[in-house]
Parts: C-alpha cells; structure tokens; sequence
C-alpha cells in the first residue's frame, strides 16, 4: 500500500536525556509544530513524531555520575521532555523511547533486513570516538586534535564490531541527491551532504561490545553486542509507525514527510539515514529540515558559562504564543539565530502588544462605541494573494517571511484606522464609511488569526472568539474565503491579548 495522499509525517530529532530540556530542543519542537499545525489547515491528517533517545555511551556515563540506573535515569528525563512538549503547546500525535518494545523489535528487524541484504559485517576496527557527538572522528575533522563540537579530546576505541556498508551506497546516494534537489533544506545543506558525498563514504562500526557498554539494544543472534545508539536512534522514524509490529499503519505513514533537526545531525539524516533505508529497501523521506543553533546573547549556551535558557522561566514570563512567535519571528529558519530577553521583550511590546492587541482592541472597541457591537454590514475585499504569498513562504518552512506577509496585514488595518479615522466619520454621521472600515477590519482581523494559527493557537482562539467568531475547525477551505464574519454578529468584551509585562 502507498502512502496515503492526505497524510503528513513530520518529525523532531529524539532528543538526548543525559540533561534537561532547553530552548534549543524547545526551537526544533515548535518549528515542527508550526509545520504539523499549518498542515492540518491545509486539511492533512498529521502524524507529528517527538521522542528521546536512551541509549549510548552518553546516557550509560551520566547515570553513573548521578549514581542511579540507567532505566530510572533515562525515565525521568524523559518524562521532562515529555512534559517541555505540553508547556510549548505542541501537538505531536506520539512520543517515543527507544527503550519501548515497539521500538526494540522494531530496530531489530531494521537489522535483520539490512544483514539480509548483505550490508552488515564484522570486523576489528581502532579509532577516535567521541562521547558528547557518538561518533567516531577521522584525524583530519579533528580541530587541534579535539571535537569540534564538543571541543573534547575524543577517546581510542578498540574492539570487534559490526560494521555497515555505507561505502556501498555512495552512488546511490549521489544519484538520489541528483535527482532531489530539494532534498535537504536550506540548499546550502543539500550543497555540503553533496560535497561529502563527492569525497565518498566510510563503512561505519553500529555496534558495541557488551562488555564496554551493555546499555543498548542486543544485536540480533549475537548477545556479545548492541547496536551502536545511532543505528538504533535513527530507526525510531519506522519503529514509530509500526515498522515490524504494525505494517498497515506503517504502509499509511512512511515516507516521512520532513525529518527536523539542527545541523549538526544533518549527516547522520541526510546521508547515513537514508543508506539504511536503501538497505533495508524502505523508501527515503521527502525532506531533510535543516535548522541552525541558537545562541544566547551571542554566546553558545552551556552548563560552564551558566546561560542555558529554560523555556519554562520564559513561557511564565511572557506565555507560551509570545516566545513561539519571537522564535520564528526574529530568527529566520535554516540559519543561525540568537535568543536575547531583550529582544524578546522589544518583540513583544512592539509587534504583539502594539501592532497586534491594539489592533484588535482599537477594532472590537470602536464596534461597541459606532455599531452597538455589532459585526456592521458585509464588504468585499480581495485577500487571495495574502494567502498565496503566505502559504507559499509556509510549504517552504520560510516562516520569518510568512509572518513577515502577517504583519504587513497588520501594519497595514493600522494604517486604514488612522486614514479612516472612524471615530471623525461617525462624528459627521457617515455611517456607511464607518460600517465599511470596521467590517475591513474585524474580516481582517479573522483572516489574521487563521493565518498566525499554526504559531500562536492560544492567541488565534482568543482573537476569533472576541470576534464572535465562534466556528473552529482548523481547515483553511473553509476559513480563508473573504466574508464569513456575518453582520449582526454579536462582539464579545475586548480583552488584552497581550498584557503589559513589568
Ligand atoms: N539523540 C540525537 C538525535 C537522534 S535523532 C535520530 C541528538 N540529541 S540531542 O538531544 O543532542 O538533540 C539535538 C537536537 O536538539 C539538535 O539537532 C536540534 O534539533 C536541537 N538543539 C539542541 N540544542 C540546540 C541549539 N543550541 N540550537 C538549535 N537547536 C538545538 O542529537
């Protein structure tokens, strides 16, 4: 069975639980979301994937250090990430440990195929591994001798393990490449994973000895090794969805439709990830999503320098819809980006507080005080090509843009509030201007809160709700047309929706 057409697959990385959850995980997971929300306008059914990933070296050597086992350990973590996606008001549809058994028989049939198709072998292999990225470094991607991401002197492994034949699909790939030009976004990645692959791919060790690491999943018939935590991590894309327990839902839902990430795992899903699935003769997804890594204040969070932002300090400062929209507002997606409170603050009083809750304030007040709050009589307006512009930005995850076109909208009902000046036209009795801005206005005002539904759901609900506007079901077919605001519909009490902040 082929995928279905009216299905949408999108998934975050799984996330690490040797540590807490911070902004950067909380970045990819609304960045997902915006999408999986936007989709379903389009009228998609969503599959939205977030999870954690409990294996490795990693995750074995913080339990450690903590004292506890590693189930207990990885258990609470991940109920932390578990509980970050309900704070961020993210609508994934499932959450997945690769320490469920769905997962483990999943990863093991992965195996299975992939060896039956004559891409696994052993061998003995030396070399520099480095902990913090689960990776193994050649000499020359080493900068002075340590990790470029973790600026670590990676440790001198020697054992038997299990290798893939990644080597083996270095043609395929490039031709896949070839053949996808959209493969990854933003292009400047799909240009890079192109470049690796013109200098040719490495077999790859995915497995351990148990007697170095035990905290894995068991390679199938070989009880002395588990699988390496990224062969096994990058499985939960299929173990999901059924992918050896449930092959009907599977059948429904792979390929995935975006895979979202930052760039430093840009390879292991671009290149890596997709060799497997040739492998295991399962289709590639659609799309490579691309991020770039947040800094704070200009400087890259860690735990040493004592800047790690925690979303939940910032959602109860400013709520959940100011920080999901400065996050795509300020930043544009696929670069580089900078998280400042102060920015955040300048964002909030400016486009949400001002541009925004003025507005609508300004609106609903002035229907109470000139048309008994009342929705007046209806006018034509034209608004297909904001919702051209904006979808097109939203299909191609240019979600700066696609605010920017909002916020134009918005900038511009302001500017017809103060050419208009209703307040003066009710004074000299033109009831018929004043009729015709306001419903301008509060139709404005709807289209608005449908397009900023996939950023801000909380604060889209509140804004159709003072507009009395009380049908809601997210689906663009039947909220874009211009004119569904019905005159004679009652307002409710204007309402701040973004209150000032001490
Ligand atoms: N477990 C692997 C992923 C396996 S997916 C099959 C992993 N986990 S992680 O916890 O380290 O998460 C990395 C991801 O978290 C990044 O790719 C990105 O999506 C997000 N981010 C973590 N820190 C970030 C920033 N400072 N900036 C932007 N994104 C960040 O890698």
């Amino acid at each position: 069975m082929p995928k279905r057409e009216d299905h949408y697959y999108v998934t975050t990385p799984i996330y690490y639980v040797n540590a807490a959850a911070h902004i950067g995980h909380a970045y990819t997971s609304i960045a997902a979301d915006i999408m999986a929300r936007f989709q379903r306008l389009l009228g998609k059914q969503v599959n939205f994937l977030t999870g954690t990933d409990e294996h490795g070296q990693k995750i074995a050597r913080a339990a450690e250090a903590k004292g506890v086992g590693p189930q207990t350990f990885v258990d609470e973590i991940s109920e932390g990430f578990r509980d970050l996606h309900k704070v961020l008001n993210a609508s994934n549809t499932d959450f997945i440990r690769t320490s469920e058994p769905r997962h483990i028989a999943g990863a093991q049939k992965f195996w299975e195929v992939a060896n039956a198709s004559g891409d696994i072998y052993k061998k003995s292999y030396e070399g520099l591994y480095c902990v913090g990225c689960e990776q193994y470094f050649v000499e020359k991607d080493l900068i002075d001798g340590l990790c470029p991401i973790h600026k670590k002197a990676p440790e001198m492994l020697s054992e038997e393990n299990y290798f893939f034949r990644l080597s083996r699909y270095t043609e395929p790939l490039k031709k896949y490449f070839d053949e996808h030009p959209q493969f990854v976004f933003p292009q400047n990645r799909q240009k890079e994973m192109r470049q690796i692959l013109e200098e040719g791919l490495d077999d790859i060790s995915i497995s351990r000895s148990t007697e170095k690491l035990s905290w894995g999943i068991p390679v199938p018939g070989d009880d002395s090794q588990v699988m390496y935590v990224w062969f096994d991590a990058l499985t939960n894309y299929v173990t999901a969805i059924g992918y050896g327990t449930d092959e009907k839902f599977f059948g429904d839902w792979w390929p995935a439709d975006a895979h979202v990430m930052a760039k430093e795992i840009n390879r292991f899903h671009s290149l890596l990830w997709p060799a497997m699935l040739m492998s295991a003769k399962l289709e590639v997804p659609k799309q490579i999503v691309v991020h770039g890594w947040l800094t704070v204040d200009g400087e890259k969070m860690s735990k040493s320098l004592g800047n790690v932002v925690n979303p939940y300090d910032i959602v109860s400062r400013y709520g959940i819809d100011a920080f999901r929209f400065f996050m795509f507002r300020e930043m544009s997606f696929g670069s580089d980006g900078d998280f400042s409170y102060t920015k955040l603050d300048q964002r909030y009083r400016a486009d949400l507080s001002n541009d925004l809750g003025n507005l609508l304030m300004r609106t609903i007040a002035m229907t109470h005080k000139f048309c008994e709050g009342r929705v007046p009589l209806e006018t034509k307006g034209e608004h297909q090509e904001f919702w051209d512009r904006y979808s097109a930005h939203m299909n191609a995850w240019e979600f700066q843009k696609a605010l920017e076109v909002v916020w134009d909208y918005v900038r511009g009902l302001n500017q017809l509030i103060d050419r208009e000046k209703p307040w003066t036209a009710n004074k000299e009795g033109r009831t018929e201007d004043v009729a015709r801005t306001l419903y301008t206005l509060l139709e404005g005002l709807r289209q608005i809160a449908i397009a900023i539904q996939p950023f801000m759901p909380e604060t889209s609900e509140k804004m159709l709700r003072q507009l009395g506007f009380e049908f809601f079901e997210p689906n663009f077919s039947n909220l874009v047309e211009w004119g569904l605001l019905k005159s004679g519909a009652e307002l409710a009490q204007p309402e701040a929706l973004f209150p000032h902040i001490e």
